[in-house]
């Protein structure tokens, strides 16, 4: 096969192309009806800074324009202080990006990767599996269609759990704070979790530092959060509250 053909894994982007061409049209419809009245204008270019917002984040977003997207997933890995020994659940895998990541650090490990695809995301189960294999990791990943909300598996079955960018988007749940104790309720006692989502979002978890109480007083023995916009490889254009700005992590020990 020459090297042009080989097929690479596809991990997609978290800017989807919607965001790009939704505002886009509008905004060349708005600016087509100038001709009627010049208040279209202001429209117009409402619609066009808001697609070019977000062609310019899918950008950055992607390998070819900063791989910021993978930088930041990554950030669950560096924060995830684990041995390696045993098992490991990633919830939301998407198109399993972070799951194979976990697999290439850990290579004794097993890895299990759920997700409940379909609805906005280009993400599937299929498209995981073949991943996997394209990665040379399959025969260590299992995925599974499930949702963050109620996980088919007994108390304590993971050595570590980590998930990145999902709690928010499951729809099945409505206090996120039940997905982070749902997460932590298949960690083993002394296991290690590492999630990433909006966790300084306060209409979604409250305050940061009340959302980590109640994590101890579920009996975790340690954790930690950590915000995500100080890491240094993070462009401001990206700090947005909608975007990067409210991303954190909960990290630590079960
Ligand atoms: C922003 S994407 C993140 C995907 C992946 N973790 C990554 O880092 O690329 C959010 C993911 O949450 C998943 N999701 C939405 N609702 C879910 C649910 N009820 N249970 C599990 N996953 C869900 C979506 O299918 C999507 O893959």
């Amino acid at each position: 096969m020459s090297p042009k053909t080989v097929e690479k894994p596809e991990y997609g982007n978290w800017v989807s192309k919607k965001f790009i061409y939704m505002p886009g049209t509008i905004g060349i419809v708005c600016l087509g009806l100038t001709f009627l009245s010049a208040w279209w204008a202001i429209p117009a270019v409402i619609f066009l800074v808001i697609a070019a917002y977000f062609l310019y984040a899918r950008t950055l977003f992607s390998p070819q324009g900063g791989d910021i997207q993978n930088r930041i997933r990554a950030l669950v890995l560096e924060h995830l202080d684990w041995d390696g020994n045993g098992q490991v659940l990633d919830i939301g895998c998407g198109n399993a990006a972070l799951t194979i990541a976990l697999a290439h650090k850990y290579p004794r490990a097993a890895v299990t990767g759920i997700d409940y695809w379909g609805g906005n995301w280009e993400y599937s189960q299929a498209v995981c599996e073949k991943n996997a294999q394209l990665e040379k990791v399959g025969e260590r990943a299992t995925f599974r269609k499930v949702s963050a909300s109620k996980l088919p598996f007994d108390n304590e079955s993971f050595d570590a759990v980590a998930s990145n960018l999902t709690f928010h988007e499951v729809s099945d749940s409505a206090d996120k704070r039940d997905l982070v104790r749902e997460a932590l309720r298949v960690v083993k006692k002394g296991g290690k979790f590492a999630f990433q989502d909006l966790f300084l979002m306060k209409p979604v978890y409250g305050e940061a530092q009340e959302l980590l109480e109640t994590i101890r007083s579920w009996g975790i023995e340690k954790v930690e959060f950590i915000e995500t916009r100080q890491a240094d490889f993070i462009p401001d254009a990206l700090k947005l509250p909608f975007m990067v700005g409210t991303l954190g992590l909960i990290v630590g020990k079960k």
